[in-house]
């Protein structure tokens, strides 16, 4: 029989967060919403900590970190993050570009134009054992970049896929993540992807075979509103393995 291979989903928890925080209340938790999703089959948790706070806090970073097997914490080039990131050692240091005027992470991080501080950075993570992930769009000068800053991963951004409309645009932006993966894999790198994916789009981006884990957020914790986290999780997972 054929071997399927199993993509792992990561939860990004942030907008559990977001209904906190518009409410100033202490839910819904972040934490208790993460231990409903991993009982419902998620591989592991992701947070962005945010340099405006806006969603995730430390607390919820620390809280998350010691309750989730695996757990990814998104974060930009910002000393203070990273002072956090080397003591609290997430499984994965998954860096992204940030600006504050933006309602979520909307390009790749420019590798090239910010190489000796994203090197800096990979190489303070490495050196404390804690495996890099570089968060870019699926273009060979990015890809190359990240090969050699010494990440070990790259995520590629699927918000291009996601949010094209005609056939003709969803098939092109596949063939770029497509290109991507294969590149990215053949520089060295392992291959993670997401952002904006949904249980309509999923299945034609774990079909790519260097893909070995998603990180799926805003409508896991939308369609959580519905179904609730569990029932989420498996409509996502079950989408995953079409
Ligand atoms: N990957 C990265 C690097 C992100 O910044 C985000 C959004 O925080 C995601 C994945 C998840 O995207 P979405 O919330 O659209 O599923």
């Amino acid at each position: 029989m054929e071997s399927v291979k199993a993509v792992r989903l990561a939860i990004n928890i942030d907008h559990v967060a977001t209904v906190r925080n518009a409410r100033g209340t202490e839910y819904p938790d972040p934490l208790h919403l993460a231990v409903l999703a991993l009982n419902a089959g998620a591989d592991g948790i992701v947070a962005h900590l945010r340099e405006d706070r806006r969603h995730i806090r430390e607390r919820d970073v620390r809280l998350l970190r010691a309750t989730a097997p695996y757990f990814g914490l998104e974060f930009a080039l910002d000393p203070a993050i990273i002072a956090l990131a080397l003591e609290v050692r997430p499984n994965l240091a998954m860096f992204v570009p940030e600006r504050r005027e933006e309602l979520t992470t909307e390009s790749g991080l420019d590798v090239v134009a910010n190489f000796d501080a994203v090197t800096r950075a990979v190489a303070t993570m490495q050196e404390a054992g804690i495996p890099a992930s570089l968060f870019v769009d699926p273009v060979e000068q990015q890809l190359t970049a990240a090969a050699e800053t010494g990440a070990q991963f790259v995520e590629l951004h699927t918000g291009a896929y996601a949010d094209a409309t005609t056939e003709r645009d969803i098939a092109s932006e596949l063939d770029r993540l497509r290109f991507g993966a294969r590149r990215a894999a053949g520089l060295g790198l392992r291959v993670n992807a997401g952002h904006g994916l949904r249980p309509d789009n999923v299945g034609a981006i774990t079909d790519i075979k260097e893909i070995e884990e998603l990180s799926i957020g805003h409508c896991i914790v939308a369609r959580a509103l519905s179904l609730g986290m569990e029932g989420a999780v498996r409509e996502m997972r079950a989408a995953m393995t079409r």
